[in-house]
């Protein structure tokens, strides 16, 4: 299956639906992301702290000709966000996949209290500088946190990672990340097994395309041009997950679905102004 692409304002694409792997580690998560990548999967989403960089890499290794096309992708924790410490914990990164290279490394919070992470885009600079990484993003930054470090290092991020799904569509941050041309990531893209995909609105949808309601919630992601990282441990899921590139949502099918977002709708109310991860 051949995966449509989207690019970023400074010319980087980026595959239009990835893989999550939280909690998929140790063996059976070298198998599961293995068997993703056999389905199509070229965007491999993980963090330094899902404690799985070793199994991606892996399973990206066991890939053979197609390491090529994979986005093997981590996040710098917000205990290391000093520029020397964060320059290190990208090594160890890159040491634990056992690749050459990460493809695309990301601060994962940008935890303004502490307020490190300019320093930590320095390093992320200055890593891609070196070679440990080819591109460069964040995760659940703020449109005032990427202004503040784009005003500060002149470099600005090719995609931000956050929390998107049909109860925090995110409307007004899609808005900002269109007009800055940054892609944006959706993370917990199904509600991390909510109630979503029971809602009348969605098995409505569903119903008339003749799809399930995650395809409908991930063809609204796609429609919104939200990069979609849903985590599905079966080879059976993983293949439903990304055959959704034909199904077509009227405008109006994809306003209801946007509809159902509340201003309380965050899953853990994790707003990043305030809530912090380390
Ligand atoms: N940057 C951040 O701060 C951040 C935060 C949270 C998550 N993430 C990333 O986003 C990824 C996805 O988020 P998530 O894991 O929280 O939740 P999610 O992808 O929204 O939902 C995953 C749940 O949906 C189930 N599921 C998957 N496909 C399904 C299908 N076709 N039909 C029915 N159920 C299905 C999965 O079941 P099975 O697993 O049993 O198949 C799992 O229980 C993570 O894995 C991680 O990579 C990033």
């Amino acid at each position: 299956m051949t995966i449509p692409h989207l690019t970023a304002a400074d010319g980087t694409t980026l595959p239009a639906i990835g893989l999550g792997t939280y909690r998929l580690n140790g063996s059976a998560g070298v198998d599961a992301i293995g068997q993703a990548i056999r389905a199509g999967y070229r965007l491999l989403d993980s963090a330094v702290n899902y404690e799985n960089e070793g199994a991606v890499g892996r399973a990206a290794r066991a890939a053979g000709d197609v390491r090529g096309d994979l986005v093997v992708t981590s996040k710098l924790p917000g205990r290391h966000h000093g520029f020397d410490e964060a320059l290190t914990t990208i090594e160890e990164s890159v040491f634990r996949t056992g690749l050459d290279r990460i493809d695309l490394y990301l601060i994962h919070w940008p935890n303004p209290s502490v307020d490190r992470y300019v320093q930590a885009w320095r390093a992320l600079i200055e890593a891609r500088e070196r070679g440990l990484v080819r591109h460069i993003g964040l995760s659940n930054f703020l449109p005032e946190h990427i202004d503040r470090l784009v005003a500060e290092t002149g470099v600005a991020p090719v995609v931000n990672q956050i929390e998107v799904h049909p109860y925090f569509p995110q409307r007004e941050a899609l808005a900002y990340h269109r007009e800055h041309g940054i892609l944006v990531q959706g993370w917990s893209p199904l509600g991390h097994g909510n109630d979503l995909q029971r809602h009348p609105v969605i098995t409505e949808i569903a119903n008339a395309h003749g799809v399930s309601p995650a395809q409908t919630i991930l063809a609204w992601h796609v429609a919104r041009q939200v990069i979609p990282l849903p985590k599905a441990a079966s080879p059976q899921r993983q293949i439903e997950n990304l055959d959704v590139f034909d199904i077509t949502l009227s405008d109006a099918q994809v306003e209801a679905i946007t509809a159902l977002g509340r201003p309380d709708g965050r899953l853990a109310d994790q707003d990043p102004a305030v809530y912090e991860e380390f």
